[in-house]
């Protein structure tokens, strides 16, 4: 009865870096929301990832103008765009990675728990598609509808359709508990399979501690990681976990486990914190009124797509940090170091040694963490 055990794959199909694409198994992404201010620079950053085959763009308007643009680039995915809610079921269906930056952003004065009204709506709908049309499928569904969600593979092995899903609508502290929610409605809940995209904390943190710590910054060495060993050969470039959840507190940056290690202060690494978890609000106040981070975000939603393609795939010791269902806390869901491989999660890191400061910021971000993974999960299932 192991699912497992029909999703053979070769040991053939370890990721190669370069410009083989023959060589790199047949992986769809599909993007929903992907005519909005992160959307579009999302297709673009994945359509020049050389490991997605096929690229589904959906929004509810103006996709065929994205994916017509988009499609025009000479890179190995073929583009497709799907407008409003009769098309979606096409797009969803037989995708590895579902990437949703759907909803609407925060405006200035406005905290990303003043989107719940709308974008929790937003994402319901959408996780309910979802469950329908890329499911981890149950053994019944399995059995009722085969020929929907088996395709044969490059070596000619049966894998089934099984959607990784990448949420980035805020409040992702919310999202990602309704969708939970959504998915154990429809039978097709896998804890594996969820994340809350969350890079781009980590993607601020790595910045502003090379900045002040004066330690090499990856920058666009990190994009052409898809192309190059060139990270490899240069050594390593700067890591911050950050863990907890993605809104104000509860983000809380382990500038203790830094790497390289800069010689800060403790007023040094507290100015950094704070500035981490009021990033997003330092763009939405530049941007005055016309919408919240949309291309760092966009780059750090195609860096954990990157991630989980790569797991996917095969490759060894993909580790970036998701907010996850998990155990290392008392809380049921927490953002934190997790390894990815050939179902989504292989393993929920812990947090490792917190310095005092460290220690504190963690207990004092439960509260406010809990009552939005509550009021995520009342809503669900109200
Ligand atoms: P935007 O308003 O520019 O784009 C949103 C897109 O979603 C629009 O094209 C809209 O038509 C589409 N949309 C609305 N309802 C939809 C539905 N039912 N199905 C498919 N598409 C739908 O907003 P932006 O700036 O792209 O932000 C999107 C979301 O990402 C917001 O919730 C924002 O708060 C969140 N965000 C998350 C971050 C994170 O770190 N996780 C960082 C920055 C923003």
């Amino acid at each position: 009865r192991s699912i497992k055990s029909l999703t053979t794959s070769s040991s053939s199909h370890i990721l190669r870096r370069g410009y083989a694409s023959e060589a790199v198994p047949y992986r769809k992404v599909a993007v929903l929301g992907a005519a909005g201010g992160i959307g579009q620079p999302l297709a673009l950053l994945m359509k020049l990832n050389p490991l997605v085959s096929s690229l589904a763009l959906y929004d509810i308007a103006n996709t065929p103008g994205v994916a017509a643009d988009i499609s025009h680039i000479n890179t190995r995915s073929e583009v497709y765009g799907y407008s409003g809610e009769a098309e979606l079921g096409k797009a969803l269906e037989g995708a590895d990675v579902v990437i949703i930056p759907a909803g609407v952003p925060r405006k200035p004065g406005m905290t990303r728990d003043d989107l719940f009204n709308i974008n929790a709506g937003i994402v319901k709908g959408l996780c309910e598609a979802i469950a329908k049309h890329c499911p981890h499928v149950s053994m019944e569904l399995l059995l009722e509808q085969v020929c929907l969600y088996v395709r044969v593979n490059l070596d000619g092995l049966v894998e089934l359709y099984l959607a990784l899903v990448n949420m980035i609508s805020n409040p992702v502290n919310s999202t990602v508990p309704i969708a939970a929610e959504i998915f154990k409605k429809a039978g097709t809940y896998d804890p594996k399979r969820l994340f809350g995209v969350t890079t781009l904390d980590v993607v601020r943190a790595k910045t502003f501690y090379a900045g002040k710590g004066k330690v090499p910054v990856a920058g666009m060495l990190d994009m052409w990681i898809y192309y190059t060993d060139l990270v490899s050969f240069f050594g390593s470039e700067v890591n911050v976990p950050v863990v907890g959840g993605h809104a104000g507190i509860t983000i809380l940056p382990l500038f203790s486990q830094a790497t390289p290690k800069a010689n800060l202060s403790d007023a040094e690494i507290t100015a950094l914190t704070k500035r981490t978890q009021d990033g997003g609000t330092e763009v939405v106040e530049a941007k005055a009124g016309k919408g919240s981070a949309t291309l760092s975000m966009a780059y750090a939603g195609a860096v954990f797509a990157d991630a989980c393609l790569k797991g996917l795939n095969g490759a060894s010791d993909v580790v970036e940090c998701s907010f996850v269902q998990s155990t290392i806390t008392e809380l049921p869901f927490f953002a934190s170091k997790v390894r990815l491989g050939k179902n989504g999660v292989e393993e929920v890191l812990g947090l490792g040694p917190l310095s005092d400061y460290e220690k504190e910021g963690l207990e004092k971000l439960k509260p406010e963490l809990q009552s939005s993974i509550e009021k995520g999960i009342k809503f669900a299932n109200q």
